[in-house]
């Protein structure tokens, strides 16, 4: 896609966001960044925002605190369809140009594995991988509070809804790995218990570390890798399409978070115990047999019944989650790291972020130099000079602070 069309593509967006919208039906993007010699780094994240808003048009969302005016029209607004249906008009060419260049990069380094040994070979790699890179460097840090506040805003931009993508690709009608999917999801949703739904514990543990709990309050300081995470799930389940590497999605997803998720459980029970960690004990549990059910009560028997080419399907939907996965760990530690580096030198200090950082410019690390003034990184802090963002990874994102 072109900048004048993300132009365009923006500019209709803001039109669509009233002055005092609720946060979830903020449609803004940063196309205002496109207008003058945009940078690779900002086109990409401003790629990354075109294409979350149009997956986000298939939510259903109220806001958590009733808003002046009349919510019907604000749902007519949001989902008015020829306005949606041009937003969903971008969708192809970015997957084109953000997501599909990595499925294609990995098809030759699967080409002929089968996918019972790409299973056992994963279980074994994940349940041998050494502890959180993010937590080990974490444990060394004096305050390790505003980087763990800033790995759960990342994080946010798909838990506070989560398994709402997943839930896409359970209609339809495909038979008995369909009812299995069907209860991993009924677990996902707390088996209709409201105060168990998983969005609803990831609730919990981010209001212990006093932040915003409405679905689309942060994506302002969402950076990169963590937009590309989250439209690479979307990219998954919002196509039937994709319907093998949607389950290599759930055959990685809840393998590995089984394990991570412990650590993070007994991270937040040593450093922060006031704060509700039963989001990430709940997964320690149950996504062992979520992990169980999508290798012996789906891929099996489909990979049984359709043949290899599901397998490879299966593999592949797999390792762009794991690419995804450790694209946005890495990121978010290196991060953290810069902040650090820049804490210690004296050229950075910790604050909580805005609750609504939208209307701030946006900065990235190779458009550090074009500004004055203090940057907001992520959930971490101000860096109180605005071209110090430049020794920043590529992905990073800030706001340009406004003193309130
Ligand atoms: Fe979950
Ligand atoms: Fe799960």
């Amino acid at each position: 896609m072109i900048a004048q069309d993300m132009i365009a593509a923006g500019a209709a967006l803001q039109d669509r966001t009233p002055d005092g919208a609720p946060q979830v039906f903020d449609l803004r993007i940063d196309h205002a960044a496109l207008s003058d010699h945009p940078s690779r780094q900002i086109v990409r994240h401003v790629q990354q925002e075109l294409l979350m808003r149009t997956y986000q048009n298939r939510f259903v969302l109220l806001p958590q605190v009733d808003a002046p005016g009349s919510v019907v029209q604000m749902l007519h607004d949001r989902y008015d369809p020829k306005a949606t249906h041009a937003l969903d008009g971008y969708r192809a060419a970015l997957e084109e140009a953000l997501i599909e260049p990595v499925v294609n990069d990995l098809r030759p380094g699967i080409a002929g594995q089968g996918v019972e040994d790409y299973i056992a070979g994963m279980l074994d790699g994940i349940r041998k991988c050494p502890p959180s890179a993010f937590l080990t460097w974490l444990e060394g840090v004096p305050q390790g509070e505003p980087y763990y506040r800033n790995f759960l805003i990342q994080s946010s931009a798909d838990l506070l809804a989560e398994a709402s993508a997943s839930a896409m690709g359970v209609i339809g009608e495909f038979g008995a790995p369909q009812s299995a999917l069907f209860r991993i999801l009924i677990d996902e949703f707390g088996y209709g218990t409201h105060d168990k739904k998983h969005s609803v514990l990831f609730r919990d543990t981010l209001r212990g570390f006093g932040l915003n709990t409405e679905y689309n309050g942060y994506w302002p300081i969402f950076d990169t890798e963590a937009l590309h995470l989250h439209n690479v799930i979307h990219y998954l389940f919002q196509s039937p399409r994709n319907l093998f590497r949607q389950i290599g999605f759930l055959l990685y997803a809840e393998t590995s978070y089984q394990v991570s998720t412990g650590q993070h459980y007994r991270y937040l029970k040593r450093h922060h115990p006031q704060v509700d960690g039963t989001y990430f004990g709940e997964h320690a549990h149950i996504d062992i047999h979520h992990s169980d059910m999508v290798i012996n009560e789906v891929v099996k028997p489909l990979v049984a019944r359709f043949g290899a080419e599901v397998g490879t399907e299966v593999i592949l939907g797999a390792e762009l989650t794991r690419l995804a996965f450790a694209a946005a760990d890495r990121h978010a530690l290196a991060v953290c790291q810069a902040f650090e580096a820049a804490r210690l030198d004296g050229a950075a200090t910790f604050a909580a972020p805005l609750h609504d950082a939208s209307g701030q410019a946006l900065v990235t690390p190779d458009t550090a130099e074009r500004h004055d003034g203090k940057v907001q990184v992520g959930g971490m802090g101000l860096l109180h000079k605005a071209a110090d963002f430049a020794a920043f990874p590529a992905g990073s994102t800030g706001r340009l602070h406004v003193d309130v």
